[in-house]
């Protein structure tokens, strides 16, 4: 896993435009998903029972989110509002949601 990060990093270092679409995921989490998801590689969710981006993975198969952010699906989100991303923009979302799992 620590290799991968590693790899994924020196890609993302060789690839300006993959390091961009990364930072735009983050900004759109931290924007549309932060006031109740920890959104980072580190810190609490403000929203307790939010899991921290992080972990998703855990309990959701993040590599469905973003057919299902793209298509306006909620996931099972007790209270949050609906919400429909263009599709550019859930691809970067999703891009880093993957790119900060831990096991
Ligand atoms: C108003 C608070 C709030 C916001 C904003 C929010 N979430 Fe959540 N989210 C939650 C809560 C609470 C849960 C866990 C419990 C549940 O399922 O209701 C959750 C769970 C999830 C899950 C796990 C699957 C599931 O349905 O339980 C995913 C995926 C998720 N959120 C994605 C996102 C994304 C992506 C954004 C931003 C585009 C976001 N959330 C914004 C509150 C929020």
């Amino acid at each position: 896993m620590i290799a991968l990060l590693v790899a994924a990093a020196a890609l993302a270092a060789s690839r300006p435009d993959i390091d961009a679409e990364l930072r735009r995921g983050e900004a759109i989490a931290v924007a549309r998903c932060g006031r109740c998801h920890a959104v980072g590689l580190d810190g609490v969710s403000l929203r307790q029972a939010a899991p921290p981006f992080r972990e998703l993975g855990r309990v959701y198969p993040v590599a469905d989110l973003i057919e299902a952010l793209a298509q306006g699906a909620t996931p099972t989100h007790a209270d949050m509002p609906p919400f429909t991303l263009p599709l550019a923009e859930a691809r970067a979302l999703s891009a880093y949601v993957r790119s900060i799992q831990t096991r």
